[in-house]
């Protein structure tokens, strides 16, 4: 997979370098460019933004720098992967398509991503209608319902779930597939060693005795039970008629 960034902070893409993400780029599961977009303006003060036109708070993304960054990564992106292999355009939007696991799974597919960082108050509208055109394939994610500073944060999150489904990059592949999410459930309880601990107040806990049974059948249950119960209790939102609650069983 390669992924592309395009972003006024590169620094911000650090910790792309880093744990899983870093090894997979290191293993070449994964190519991570990140890209200044202050390098496609051509004036002495690198500008990326204007006033709003029609008035208001804040500053616009001008379009003269995105369509060219896009142009050129674009260009390099083919370069490597081949003329006829076209990015999904990302851009981080409040006003985007909350993100979820169901997107992770399926932007894991993809061969390449071209991210693209948002500042201030936005980018000017023109420039998806000028992708469109030229046959991009867009989307604008949401990474919940609250308004950062920029798309970066949003990239490391994103890339961080998309990356980490991309085959080999967890090491352990059925450690995916009952995580929160993966079955439109959460994640039920996890214990480790000690089976007893004595907390630090003089309490002693034990881990729930079915786990030391031995009886993996049993076992299974009990975490869908519990992974159940907790969706019910936190997510309710995530469960169908059938399970939800006040649903009889
Ligand atoms: C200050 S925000 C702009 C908010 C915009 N004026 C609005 O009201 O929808 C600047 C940039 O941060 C990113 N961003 C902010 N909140 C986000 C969120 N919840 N999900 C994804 N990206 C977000 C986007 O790239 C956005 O262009």
């Amino acid at each position: 997979m390669r992924i592309d960034v395009i972003t006024i902070f590169p620094e911000y893409l650090a910790p792309l370098e880093l744990s899983l993400i870093g090894r997979a780029r290191r293993d070449g599961l994964v190519d991570v460019q990140v890209h200044d977009l202050r390098d496609w303006t051509h004036d002495r003060h690198r500008t990326v933004d204007d006033s709003p036109l029609g008035g208001g708070a804040g500053m616009v993304m001008k379009p003269e720098p995105w369509a060219e960054a896009f142009a050129a990564v674009r260009a390099d992106g083919q370069r490597a992967l081949g003329e006829d292999v076209e990015p999904l355009v990302v851009f981080p939007n409040p006003a985007g398509v909350p993100f979820a696991q169901a997107t992770a799974q399926e932007w894991s597919q993809c061969e390449w991503l071209v991210f693209a960082c948002g500042r201030y108050e936005g980018i000017d509208e023109r420039v998806y209608e000028h992708l469109a055109d030229l046959g991009y394939e867009i989307a604008l994610a949401s990474l919940g319902d609250y308004v950062l500073n920029g798309g970066e944060v949003a990239v490391l999150a994103i890339t961080e779930a998309v990356v980490r489904l991309v085959p080999g990059v967890v090491g352990n592949a059925e450690s995916l597939l009952e995580e929160s999410h993966s079955e439109g459930m959460l994640e039920y309880p996890l214990y480790t060693r000690p089976a007893t601990w004595d907390d630090p107040a003089g309490v002693s806990r034990e881990v729930p005795p079915i786990l030391l049974s031995g009886d993996h059948g049993k076992i299974a249950a009990w975490r869908h039970q519990q992974a159940l119960e907790r969706t019910r209790q936190r997510r309710p939102d995530l469960l169908g008629p059938v399970d939800a609650p006040g649903a009889e069983t």
